[in-house]
């Protein structure tokens, strides 16, 4: 019998984001500030941690598994956590959000330690603005893993775009091309105002009608009702049948009504929704109760009545939110 989680708008919670850590190898403008501090090991959840919310998750009915960061390849020992989880009965898949620069070397154990599909950031085929959007990265080793993903045997790879005007908007047609051809998702992200990143939000914003009307002097544009139940909406493109172009419009287009997740920051606490300080503090159950798994599904069925109706994000970009997105799990 498969149990189900259910929140109080009777909204089905099939899919748990877990952040298996704060820390990145990149410093995105849209993440993090310059100058960021990352959490002390203590405070952190430990794999073995980790491993057992994932099977108390699935026990309840979560089937999908994403885990992401800060980057998630930088934890030592993440891939050995992969092989675990995937292999947890009940879960449907697992699947990862990284920014790339390790997959060279990772891109081949991650997909035999079962990780379905990845999703990938790429914000610029250009050099040097890869550089300045990323501030420490390198876009030819990013290149280079995604040729090593479409490699790697993955169902699929998505590419993960966050727009920003004066930066990289005027690279749509550019990215969506880099896709197309190579038979990759491309999904294109409004940024959220997640975290004080040293620089006004709102002057950047690009709505994803925006971009749709500048692929749509590029191509031919087909609507399309797929949805997986998250955030993206998508559109297929005439002559391409293998990509699938998303939509992550937070501010213009929220999904909240169908929302289906629920995240596990690097901290441990449950996040019920992106845009509120509501969570569980499971660490400290998990700390509580190391033998007895019954006190912390008990919890968790509690803290799911809790889930917000909706996220309160606004264009301008006020932060009511202080937690950044890399210890938050994208
Ligand atoms: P799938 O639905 O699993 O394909 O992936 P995804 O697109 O949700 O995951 P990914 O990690 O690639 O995230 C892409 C963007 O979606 C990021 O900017 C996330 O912050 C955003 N996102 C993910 N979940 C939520 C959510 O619950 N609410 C909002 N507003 N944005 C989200
Ligand atoms: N707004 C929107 N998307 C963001 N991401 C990181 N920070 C933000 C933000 N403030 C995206 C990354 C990555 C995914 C995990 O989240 O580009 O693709
Ligand atoms: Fe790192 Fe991803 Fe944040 Fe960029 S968006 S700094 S790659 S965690």
């Amino acid at each position: 019998t498969q149990l189900m989680l259910q929140d109080g708008l009777g909204r089905k919670i099939e899919y748990l984001r877990i952040s298996v850590t704060d820390r990145c190898d990149f410093r995105c403008v849209y993440c993090m500030a310059e100058d960021m501090t990352f959490l002390p090991r203590q405070q952190i959840l430990s794999l073995e941690e980790i491993e057992r919310l994932a099977r108390l998750f699935v026990a309840q009915g979560v089937r999908k598994i994403r885990l992401t960061g800060g980057e998630p390849l930088v934890r030592r020992g993440v891939v050995d956590l992969c092989a675990r989880i995937s292999a947890l009965p009940g879960l449907r898949e697992l699947v990862m959000t990284t920014n790339g620069s390790q997959l060279t070397k990772l891109a081949r154990p991650l997909a035999e330690a079962g990780v379905k599909r990845l999703n990938i950031s790429l914000d610029s085929l250009n050099h040097e603005r890869f550089r300045s959007i990323t501030r420490t990265g390198d876009l030819q080793q990013v290149l280079d893993g995604i040729e090593a993903a479409r490699d790697a045997g993955f169902e699929r790879v998505k590419l993960n775009t966050v727009v920003l005007k004066g930066r990289n908007h005027d690279e749509v047609q550019a990215l969506a091309a880099y896709a197309l051809e190579r038979g990759l998702d491309i999904t294109f992200i409004e940024e959220m105002p997640l975290g004080e990143v040293g620089r006004e939000r709102g002057e950047a914003y690009c709505s994803s009608d925006e971009v749709r009307s500048l692929l749509a002097e590029r191509y031919r544009l087909i609507d399309s009702a797929e949805n997986s139940g998250g955030p993206a909406r998508y559109l297929r493109i005439d002559g391409y049948p293998d990509s699938r172009i998303g939509f992550i419009s937070p501010h213009s287009h929220n999904f909240c009504d169908t929302c289906n997740r629920v995240r596990l920051t690097t901290e441990g606490r449950l996040l019920l929704c992106l845009g509120h300080e509501n969570s569980l503090d499971m660490r400290a159950l998990v700390r509580r109760h190391p033998e007895h798994d019954e006190p912390v599904s008990e919890a968790l069925e509690r803290a799911l009545q809790h889930k917000p109706a909706r996220h309160e994000f606004s264009v301008g970009g006020e932060v009511q939110v202080l937690r950044f997105m890399n210890a938050t799990g994208g």
